[in-house]
């Protein structure tokens, strides 16, 4: 087989899910995340993405029918990355989640946990690689046991998922969970690295519009893109709608 041939499925890893709009696929994600947590007991951690393609998924969890059935008191709530910005700032992923979800539903304080991007990304890094440890229970992530129940990722034109940008540092740091990504723009950030990311019972990558169907084609031909290194412990889910489905 040549190296082309093998490293070109014919399909993305995991399980594919085309929904018919935007409208259908914010609905049938928020379930995936409502899912998840009503089928994982005891204490659970659920790591959020940033960006666009989710705040509505947020919005929707925040009324009912999801708000009056979601665990509120089980689930701890992280973040996939953040960029270098107060918590307050527009461009905050932490402050796009609290506005369309964590102001109005009945979080503990306790049960969130944003990153302290703010810091810069190495202190940002470091302090949040710290925060997930003590979460966690243990500095080593044990394959049978993962940091959280699910992760819900973006993905960028570019096949960039979470902060992991393509030909960043970050997407060869094996050991620690979380790593700065000083070269982004128009700001530094902090990201989970592929050890956290895959530490997931599952993971549903969402993606909306016409725009993401050339990089999904690129993903579907094998193309190296940082999305296509995401392995986690559990199931991957493309939850598409059918302009961004190849
Ligand atoms: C971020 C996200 C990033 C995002 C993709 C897709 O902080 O922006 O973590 O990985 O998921 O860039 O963004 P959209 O959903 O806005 O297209």
């Amino acid at each position: 087989m040549t190296a082309a041939a093998a490293r070109t499925p014919r399909s993305l890893p995991g399980r594919r899910i085309v929904l018919a709009d935007a409208e259908i696929l914010t609905r049938h994600a928020a379930a995936w995340l409502l899912n998840r947590a009503l089928g994982t007991p005891g204490r659970i951690a659920i790591c959020l993405s940033g960006g666009n393609t989710p705040r509505p998924v947020y919005a929707l969890l925040a009324q009912s029918p999801y708000r009056d059935c979601f665990p509120w008191d089980r689930v701890h709530w992280f973040w996939g990355d953040e960029r270098c910005v107060p918590p307050d700032h527009p461009r905050s992923n932490f402050a796009m989640v609290r506005a369309a979800l964590l102001d109005h539903v009945p979080v503990p304080p306790t049960h969130i946990h944003p990153i302290a991007a703010a810091d810069g990304p190495a202190r940002g890094a470091a302090a949040y690689e710290t925060e997930l440890k003590r979460f966690y229970g243990a500095d080593v992530l044990a394959a049978d046991r993962p940091l959280f129940a699910a992760t819900l990722l973006g993905l960028g034109e570019d096949g960039h998922t979470a902060s992991l940008f393509p030909g960043a540092a970050a997407l060869r740091e094996r050991m620690h969970w979380a790593a700065g990504v000083p070269e982004a723009k128009p700001e530094a950030r902090v990201t989970l690295t592929y050890p956290a990311l895959d530490s997931s019972a599952a993971v549903a990558f969402l993606a909306s519009g016409a725009a993401k169907r050339p990089v999904l084609e690129r993903l579907t031909r094998g193309d190296d893109l940082p999305a296509a290194h995401i392995r986690p412990a559990g199931r991957i889910t493309w939850l598409l709608d059918r302009d961004a489905a190849p």
